[in-house]
């Protein structure tokens, strides 16, 4: 195929997928689940809504850390590979949200009591935290503090070996 025909398949694909909405195939996402901007520039809890469809990937910690809690971590599609290999730095757009339950007596798990998150911000966004964004709210997402969070962030930089993810697999 010439340069000219293949450069005008391609502008027809995109002006395919520009007229039908690109609606068919892998990327099609549930428009309830608001998918994160894969580039993004500022931080807001748009990043994390719909993470309950992410992949569980790790289940039933229970540390100190944070607060006494047992926690659920959900990893977004594009941090999910990171995240299991350990392979660093986690591309941009990767979220990481933990949910923090209830500790019971017997180490039963309590009602969810707060979600900690962080997002993975364009190069430039906190070049000294891995650009990591924080969020903390609570399950109604109704008092939020988020940004670059310097109480979270002067902790996990004890993880910076791990792109400041404590939970990921070690290489
Ligand atoms: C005193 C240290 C400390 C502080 C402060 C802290 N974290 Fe963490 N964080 C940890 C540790 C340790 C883990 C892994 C073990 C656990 O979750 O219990 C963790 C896990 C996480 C995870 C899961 C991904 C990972 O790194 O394993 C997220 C998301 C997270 N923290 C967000 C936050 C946010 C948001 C704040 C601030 C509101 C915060 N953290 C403050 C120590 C801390």
């Amino acid at each position: 195929m010439s340069l000219k025909a293949s450069a005008s398949v391609a502008l027809f694909v995109v002006f395919a997928c520009f007229a039908t909405g690109c609606s068919g195939g892998k990327t099609a996402r549930n428009a309830e689940q608001a998918a994160p901007p894969a580039n993004p520039t500022e931080v807001s809890l748009e990043l994390i809504k719909g993470y309950r469809d992410w992949q569980r990937a790790v289940a039933n910690v229970n540390t100190e850390a944070h607060i006494s809690a047992i926690k659920d971590v959900y990893v977004n599609d594009e941090g999910i590979g990171s995240f299991r290999s350990g392979e660093v730095p986690f591309p941009v757009g990767s979220v990481i949200v933990k949910e923090n339950f209830k500790f019971l007596s017997g180490g039963r798990k309590g009602e969810l009591i707060a979600l900690t998150a962080m997002s993975k911000m364009n190069p430039g966004y906190n070049p000294e935290g891995g650009d990591w964004a924080y969020i903390q709210t609570d399950p109604k997402f109704a008092e939020t503090t988020l940004g670059k969070l310097e109480k979270c962030a002067s902790c996990h930089a004890s993880a910076a070996n791990k792109d400041f993810v404590f939970l990921s697999r070690s290489k």
